[in-house]
């Protein structure tokens, strides 16, 4: 299971829901607050209205002439009232109430001070040596209207906090990881032999051991590289020439040789001579094509160059050549002499690998695709991808290391061009090809 996440994903959903949370915290708190205090003051006006109402109230009653009774307060306009209230005997007979009054809101007898019932907050004074009771009652659903309209208030600016708290943590990890990101595109965008040190500047100080990482690290490979390529460039060139001196010597032991027995010995040592010499000679190839170089300063015309190489090989295979070349030049970065050693791989596995019997067609046109193609059995495609690998080498019954690939693969990539490989061949059932683009660079 990949656990990869972004940095800026992370951060961003995080430090919102951290802020929304805390935000929800705090508007919980303060909701409470504003809810006390609401209620304080609320009760306040509850207490100051039953005084108020109170004294009128009881010279009301004692004023009656015909003493006691119910009766609704006159209402001046017509209104629907808030705050009711109801006067009463000891005993709960109601003297008075307003003229929207319900009975049923108050308990069933007078009391004084503060009291809650499911609905209302009640609030009793008493007075005439508590023979008369006064209550006001306050709708509770008023309250908590209130309450939840301040909660409500509260709880508005989160909905320009979330997204804003997303934009901004967003943003400024954006800002902060520009650097970390050209980094990373730095690096992306290296072809495969540039070693050279990535730059550590500017980048965030959290960051820096890494790139110091990165660049210990490729100059390890760099030194382990070149000393490898060193090495292979060094002992190939260290043996070719013994092995030329012995292959000399061999030749010329073999013309003294009276005995055809042991003049075949000799031969098979030739043989074996010849071919490490020509190994060596590969070594050598690779080890240039991998050391760089491929590149040169200016363009050249590299449309002479294929005809000459295909003319030596005419001479070698006569009739197996048909050479096609542009009308116009073909101008490239490509070194001429890393494009030689490429070609003549390139025609020299076509002409060894492929069929005797059908020509090698080398073919350069005007765009300066280059392709050389040959007749023979297919490669299977899991062999196909293997053949660019040092020493792979897929059927065939011709002599070789495993090399040329390889060297003609390490010029292409070191160029930055791609060589394709196909096979079958294009348009046809069987045989191989291959693709280069010249004038891709
Ligand atoms: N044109 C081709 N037609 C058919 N098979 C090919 C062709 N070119 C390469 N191959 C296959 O790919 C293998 C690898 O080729 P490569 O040039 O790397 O090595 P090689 O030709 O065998 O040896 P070397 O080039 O070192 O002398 C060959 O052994 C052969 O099987
Ligand atoms: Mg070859």
């Amino acid at each position: 299971m990949t656990t990869r996440t972004s940095l800026q994903k992370t951060l961003g959903i995080g430090l919102t829901l951290g802020v929304t949370l805390l935000w929800l915290l705090g508007v919980t708190a303060s909701g409470l607050v504003a809810q006390h205090e609401m209620n304080e003051v609320f009760d306040s006006a509850l207490e100051e209205t039953a005084q108020r109402i109170l004294p009128l109230a009881v010279t009301d009653i004692l004023n009656r002439e015909n003493g006691a009774g119910n009766q609704k307060a006159p209402a001046l306009k017509d209104h629907d009232e808030y705050l009711t209230y109801l006067v009463r005997d000891e005993a709960g007979n109601i003297l008075l109430q307003s003229h929207d009054a319900d009975p049923g809101v108050f308990s069933r007898t007078p009391a004084e001070g503060f009291s809650d019932t499911l609905t209302h907050r009640l609030y009793g004074v008493s007075a005439v040596s508590n023979t008369i009771y006064l209550e006001v009652a306050e709708p509770l659903a008023h309250r908590r209207e209130s309450a939840l309209e301040a909660g409500l208030a509260l709880l508005l600016p989160l909905l320009v906090l979330i997204p804003v708290s997303l934009l901004g943590v967003w943003w400024i990890v954006r800002l902060s990881l520009r650097k970390v990101v050209d980094f990373q595109q730095d690096i992306e965008s290296r072809g495969a032999g540039d070693l050279s040190p990535v730059v550590e500047e500017q980048l965030p100080r959290e960051f820096e051991p890494i790139a110091g990482a990165i660049n210990r690290l490729l100059e390890r490979l760099h030194r382990a590289l070149e000393s490898e390529r060193s090495f292979t460039a060094n002992s190939a060139h260290e043996l070719r020439t013994p092995l030329a001196t012995a292959l000399a010597k061999v030749q010329r032991l073999k013309t003294r040789m009276p005995d055809d027995y042991l003049k075949n010995d000799v031969a098979e040592i030739e043989e074996a001579l010849r071919s490490l010499s020509v190994l060596s000679g590969k070594l050598l190839e690779l080890a240039k094509a991998e050391g760089g170089g491929a590149l040169s300063q200016s363009q050249q015309d590299l449309v002479p160059i294929l005809a000459m190489i295909a003319r030596d090989f005419e001479a070698q295979a006569p009739g197996r050549v048909v050479l096609s070349l542009p009308e116009r030049e073909v101008n490239s970065f490509l070194d001429p002499d890393a494009f030689a050693i490429l070609v003549r791989n390139l025609i020299e596995n076509a002409l060894k690998h492929g069929s005797r019997s059908e020509p090698v067609k080398i073919n350069l046109n005007d765009n300066g695709v280059l392709r050389v193609c040959n007749g023979g059995a297919r490669v299977p495609p899991e062999q196909l991808a293997l053949l660019r690998n040092r020493f792979a080498r897929a059927k065939t019954d011709a002599a070789g290391s495993g090399l040329g690939l390889a060297i003609a693969d390490a010029i292409a990539k070191g160029a930055g061009m791609t060589l394709h490989l196909r096979s079958p061949a294009t348009g046809r059932q069987d045989g191989f090809e291959a693709e280069l683009n010249l004038a891709c660079i």
